[in-house]
C-alpha cells in the first residue's frame, strides 16, 4: 500500500505593514462600515516596498520546518499567483534560502485554490515514493497586482503566507490527508483575471492598457460559485472519509468573505462558530488563505488534536478543491498576537 501524507508541521506569517479600513477610506470612495458589512474584513497586512512573495514564503516555510522539528525535506511546492518573477518559478530560490539543498522545487498556480492543489501534488509525490517529506507553501503578495484606484479589489485582498510539512506515514495516523476533491471550470476564466502580461496579450504585439496589468474580478457571480463549489467539494471529501457532515468539528474554508463563509457553513449544516475565520485581521490572502487560517486557528486553540477537519478552497480558473484530516498534535509557530496585533496600523 502506498504511504499516506501526514501533516507534521505548520506555520504562518504576515508582513508587518497593516492597512485598516479607515486608511483605505481616506484614499478611496469607500467606508469602514461598507467593508465590514459586505466582507467582514477590518484590516489586512501588505508588503512594504521591496518585500515580495518569496520573502513571505521563506518566513512561513521556516516556521513550518521548525514546527516539524527542523531538518530537511525532500521537495518544496509553492502555491502562488504572484511569483517573484514570471520566470523562473519562485520555489527554487525559496528552497535555497531555507537551506534545503538541491531538492526539487516548483510553483503551482490555482489562485485562491492554489494551496489545496499544492497539497494534492505533495500528497502525490509522497504516495508515489518520490518524496518522503514535502514543504508545501501558499504565499501571495497580491497587493502588488491590485489597481491602487480600484475600491472593489483593494478592500478585499491582503498579503501573507502559510506553510505545512507533510511526511510519509500511515492513513490511520492523526494528520493523514484522507483524500482530495479537485475541480476546475475554465468557461468562467474571465471572472477572475489579470488580462495582460502573459503570452496571450504579448503575442498580439500591441501594448496592453494599464488597467489590464491589474487584477480584475467580477465579484457578484464569483460569490455564488464560491459557496456552491466549496460546499460541494467539502461534501465529497467528507463522504470519501466515511464521515457524516455532523462529524465535522472544524471547517477551514478559503477566507474570501465572511458572508461566503457563513453561507458555506449553512449549506453544509455546520454551525457558523465551527467555521474558522481570520479574514477580519488578514483579508483574503489568496494562496495563503487556508494555511494561514489553519495556523491562526491552531495557535488560538480552535483546532485541537483529534478534531475532524475539512479544508476547502475556491479561486480563479475557476478552480476548487477540498481535503479532510484528523487534527494532529503539532506545535504551531504562528505568532498572531506578535505579527497581527490589535486593529491599529501604520501604512
Ligand atoms: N466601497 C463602497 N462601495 C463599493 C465598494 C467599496 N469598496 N465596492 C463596490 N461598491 C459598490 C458597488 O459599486 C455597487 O454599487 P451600485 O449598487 O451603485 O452599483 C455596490 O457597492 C454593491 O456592489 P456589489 O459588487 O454588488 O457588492 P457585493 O455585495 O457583491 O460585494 C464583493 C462585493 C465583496 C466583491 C463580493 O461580491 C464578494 O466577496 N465576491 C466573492 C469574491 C471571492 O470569493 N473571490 C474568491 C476568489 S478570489 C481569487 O481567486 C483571487
Amino acid at each position: 500500500m502506498s504511504p499516506a501524507a501526514v501533516l507534521a508541521g505548520l506555520g504562518g506569517w504576515t508582513p508587518p505593514r497593516v492597512v485598516t479600513n479607515d486608511m483605505l477610506a481616506a484614499e478611496l470612495d469607500t467606508s469602514d462600515e461598507w467593508i465590514r458589512t459586505r466582507t467582514g474584513i477590518h484590516r489586512r497586512c501588505v508588503v512594504p516596498p521591496g518585500m515580495s512573495t518569496g520573502d513571505l514564503a521563506v518566513e512561513a516555510g521556516s516556521r513550518a520546518l521548525d514546527s516539524a522539528g527542523g531538518g530537511a525535506v525532500d521537495a518544496v511546492v509553492l502555491a502562488t499567483s504572484t511569483p517573484d518573477r514570471p520566470c523562473p518559478a519562485t520555489a527554487p530560490s525559496v528552497a535555497h534560502r531555507l537551506g534545503l539543498g538541491e531538492v526539487p522545487a516548483f510553483d503551482v498556480a490555482a489562485v485562491c485554490t492554489g494551496f489545496l492543489y499544492a497539497l494534492a501534488t505533495a500528497r502525490g509525490l509522497i504516495g508515489a515514493g518520490i518524496a518522503g517529506s514535502v514543504l508545501v507553501i501558499g504565499a501571495d503578495a497580491f497587493s502588488t497586482i491590485l489597481d491602487p484606484a480600484d475600491r472593489t479589489t483593494r478592500v478585499i485582498f491582503g498579503d501573507g503566507a502559510g506553510a505545512v510539512v507533510l511526511r510519509a506515514g500511515e492513513v490511520a495516523e492523526p494528520g493523514a490527508l484522507l483524500g482530495f476533491d479537485l475541480g476546475s471550470d475554465g468557461a468562467d476564466a474571465e471572472l477572475i483575471t489579470v488580462p495582460a502580461g502573459g503570452s496571450q496579450q504579448r503575442s498580439r504585439g500591441a501594448p496592453a492598457a494599464v488597467a489590464d496589468h491589474y487584477f480584475q474580478m467580477d465579484g457578484k457571480p464569483v460569490f455564488s460559485r464560491a459557496v456552491r463549489r466549496m460546499s460541494g467539494s467539502a461534501r465529497r471529501v467528507v463522504a470519501d472519509a466515511g464521515w457524516e457532515m455532523s462529524d465535522v468539528d472544524v471547517l477551514v474554508a478559503h477566507q474570501a468573505n465572511a458572508r461566503i463563509l457563513k453561507a458555506c457553513a449553512a449549506e453544509l449544516g455546520i454551525a457558523p462558530e465551527r467555521a474558522v475565520q481570520n479574514l477580519d485581521r488578514v483579508g483574503n490572502t489568496v494562496a495563503a488563505s487556508v494555511p494561514l487560517a489553519m495556523a491562526d486557528a491552531a495557535a488560538s486553540g480552535e483546532l485541537a488534536p483529534g478534531d475532524r477537519v475539512v479544508l476547502t478552497g475556491f479561486g480563479g480558473g475557476l478552480t476548487w478543491g477540498a481535503t479532510a484530516l484528523r487534527w494532529p498534535g503539532i506545535p504551531v509557530n504562528d505568532e498572531p498576537d506578535a505579527v497581527r496585533p490589535g486593529t491599529e496600523g501604520t501604512s
